[in-house]
């Protein structure tokens, strides 16, 4: 179980305080996958941000299985995201000096997962996501559909139990967008981990268990057809 509670966070511009997330709230079961959407600067890569533990909530609670991230210390925090936590990002945000496999391999390397071991569960990741014949291929090689699937299996290779997704499918035209959405859905599943996926796309956005949107700091269930 993901639990928000009363998650907030405020940026300053200038003399004035620009309270981005008030009093965000939710609970997500394992397992579930939610899609979340809302009008652009309406926070949702904030959101992400808070419950990832990249960046910190001013006041709230986030907790997963019973762990209270917003109750961690850098460098705690960072640790328990490298293991628990998978994040996609709209613009891959690879290494573009790495090959495919080794993009993979580093996420293991950080958990301590080193050599055959870490060769072996990179090379069956990428195959899982069709890449299984390119694992050496450098990034530049890779189209941007091709980019994103390497970015999925570098987010769940050391099977997390949340995946976070900000625009995954943001970069990519609608055809690629339409193979590489249900693909993060199906592995997901199969690892029944559970999804926070935020998309601009409502009808990407229906093949979810929920749709929330974020509006006026708050996370609430989307309106029909805004
Ligand atoms: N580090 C920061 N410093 C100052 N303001 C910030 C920071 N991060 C986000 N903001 C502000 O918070 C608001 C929400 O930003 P956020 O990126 O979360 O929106 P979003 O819903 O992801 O938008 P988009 O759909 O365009 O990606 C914006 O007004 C943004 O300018
Ligand atoms: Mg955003």
């Amino acid at each position: 179980m993901l639990i928000l509670e009363n998650v907030s966070r405020s940026f300053r511009e200038g003399a004035r305080e620009h309270r981005v997330l008030d009093n965000v709230c939710a609970r997500i079961e394992s397992g579930a996958a939610v899609a979340i959407v809302g009008r652009s600067g309406s926070g949702k890569s904030t959101l992400l941000n808070v419950v990832s533990g990249i960046d910190h909530a001013d006041a709230g609670r986030v907790e997963l299985d019973g762990q209270v991230i917003s109750g961690l210390r850098e460098p705690e925090r960072t640790r328990f995201r490298r293991q628990h936590i998978g994040f996609i990002y709209q613009f891959f945000n690879l290494v573009p000096t790495l090959n495919a496999e080794e993009n993979v391999r580093l996420v293991l390397e950080l958990n301590g997962v080193r050599g055959r071991e870490a060769r072996r569960r990179s090379a069956a990741m990428l195959a899982e996501v069709g890449l299984g014949d390119r694992l050496h291929s450098p990034i530049d090689a890779f189209s941007g559909g091709e980019q994103q699937r390497v970015a999925i299996a570098r987010a769940l290779v050391h099977e997390p139990q949340l995946l976070l997704a900000d625009e995954p499918t943001g970069n990519l035209d609608e055809d690629t967008a339409r193979h590489v959405f249900p693909l993060v859905m199906a592995l997901v599943r199969k690892r029944g981990a559970t999804l926070l996926l935020v998309t601009h796309d409502r009808s990407l956005a229906a093949s979810a268990d929920r749709v929330l949107e974020m509006r006026d700091g708050r996370l609430e269930p989307a309106t029909a057809l805004a």
